[in-house]
């Protein structure tokens, strides 16, 4: 993996001729990943458009707290699951057996696949009960950074370890980006003895909250440190995969080149001196270390205001290091163009949905919604295949809310009407205190039910949730 996912920075040899460049290329130290490298899935098929592979959901005990052992759920054994690797056009097959004490489907985040293969209970496939299995099959339309999390109990289940990243690569993107990581962000509750916490824990304000674990996970680890050559661009592909925890990160005296999102490249890069990611997205990240030879670059969380005391609630804490090799600073490459060219989706005529994030008000146990109805009261939205239509998306809340469309990517529109610059392709959105948000989505022929949510899993599995019709 580790050999595999260093891309060496060689000279191109006649260059290197011309140009007299000649010795060791510079290149990331040794081992620069092992600390977060995720362990790869098996294709164990030979076509080379085809991607076959085998996943067992089980328990299984990992190391997150030093010296102590947590039986987590897992995706074959490992916390995140395995890395799927595929290219654009791909078909991707998934054998899924689920060992686990609870039944359990696997939901494709992002991916624009049939309504079939999606993963939602009760409209693509039963639930896979325990000791049953599944076989998921769909085709990789879009480059970017995909996931995969049950969407059974989803909080509890994504809560306990379930979720991994699936990469789709595009051949023809310029190979001199930086040398590539895939970063599950994610967060755990445990136990002083390393236990799993109860996933009610804290009640109806753990609910309201959104639980984040205090074991803040960078591929599974605990502030894990990554080795970089001061000077030698690097790529992370980060998603966020906790329930409910929002990461922004900052690298001090750093500046991050943001290019691609949700969906794949952005129209162009823009820089920026952090990343943020509500529950759900995933960002595509350039960053070029600098620093003294030997230093270490802390990489921090630092709490995001999404609401209610969020900032309060936890202190900033160190997610990950960069720790730069005995080495003088290296020359990288240029950067090549980055970008590609995206459409503004035309909103004349477009049909409107509009919709308030709600809590109900009552006894018992915390009830959210959407239009003050709660996921398993809702009626199904009904849309038409090939329909645009624009989402108002109105917080009534005093907690911001991430909100996700299942199936079709979205572009992002201002307060003037217009999609925000650069254009990018999205799934998941954040939704700010007192905010409305707004997006367009063109529904592409891929008829059936398709969920929307809010991705802080508590507040889905609350209520927060409803379904789309898309009728030929
Ligand atoms: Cu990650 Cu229903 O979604
Ligand atoms: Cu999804
Ligand atoms: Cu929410």
């Amino acid at each position: 993996m580790s050999i595999e996912n260093t891309t060496l920075r060689l000279c191109p040899l006649l260059v290197a001729a011309a140009a007299g460049c000649a010795g060791d290329p510079a290149s990331q130290p040794d081992g620069w990943d092992s600390a977060v490298a995720l362990p790869r899935a098996v294709d164990r098929d030979s076509r080379a458009d085809v991607v076959e592979i085998d996943l067992t959901a089980r328990v299984a005990e990992v190391e997150i707290v030093p010296g102590k052992k947590t039986s987590a759920w897992t995706y074959d054994g490992g916390l995140p699951g395995p890395l799927i690797r595929a290219r654009v056009g791909d078909r991707v097959i998934v054998n899924f057996r689920n060992e686990l004490p609870a039944p359990t489907t696997i939901h494709w985040h992002g991916v624009r696949l049939l309504a079939q293969m999606d993963g939602a209970p009760g409209h693509s496939q039963p639930e896979t009960a325990p000791g049953g299995g599944f076989t998921y099959d769909f085709v990789v339309p879009d480059a970017g950074l995909y996931w995969y999390h049950p969407h059974v109990d989803s909080a509890a289940q994504a809560g306990n370890g379930l979720y991994g990243a699936l990469l789709v690569e595009d051949p023809a993107e310029p190979a001199a980006l930086g040398d590539e990581l895939v970063l599950v962000l994610s967060d755990m509750s445990l136990e002083d003895d390393g236990a799993l916490s109860p996933p009610d824990q804290g009640g109806n304000f753990g609910t309201l909250f959104g639980r984040e674990g205090g074991a803040l996970l960078v591929n599974g680890r605990v502030n894990p440190v990554i080795g970089a050559r001061a000077g030698l661009r690097q790529r992370w592909r980060l998603v966020n995969a906790a329930r409910s925890r929002y990461f922004q990160l900052v690298l001090d005296d750093h500046r991050f080149l943001r290019i691609g999102g949700d969906g794949g490249l952005l129209e162009h890069p823009v820089e920026e001196d952090r990343i943020v990611l509500t529950p759900g997205e995933r960002a595509d990240v350039l960053i070029e270390p600098r620093g003294a030879p030997g230093a270490t670059l802390p990489v921090r969380w630092v709490p995001y205001d999404r609401g209610y005391g969020s900032t309060f609630a936890r202190p900033e804490v160190e997610a990950f290091r960069l720790r730069l090799a005995d080495e003088p600073a290296a020359e990288d490459e240029p950067l090549p163009a980055i970008g590609r060219a995206i459409s503004p989706l035309d909103t004349a005529g477009a049909r409107r949905v509009d919709l308030q994030l709600t809590q109900q008000e009552g006894p018992g146990d915390l009830v959210l919604g959407i239009n003050g109805v709660p996921s398993w009261e809702a009626e199904p939205l009904v849309a038409a295949v090939g329909e645009t239509s624009v989402w108002t998306v109105e917080n009534t809340m005093q907690f911001a809310h991430p909100f996700h469309l299942h199936g079709f990517f979205f572009q992002v529109l201002g307060d003037d009407g217009q999609p925000v610059r650069p254009l990018a392709w999205k799934d998941t959105v954040d939704v700010r205190v007192d905010g409305t948000t707004r997006f367009v989505v063109r529904y592409d022929n891929r008829p059936g039910m398709w969920m929307f949510h809010c991705h802080i899993l508590d507040h889905a599995d609350a209520g927060m949730m409803g379904m789309l019709n898309v009728v030929p």
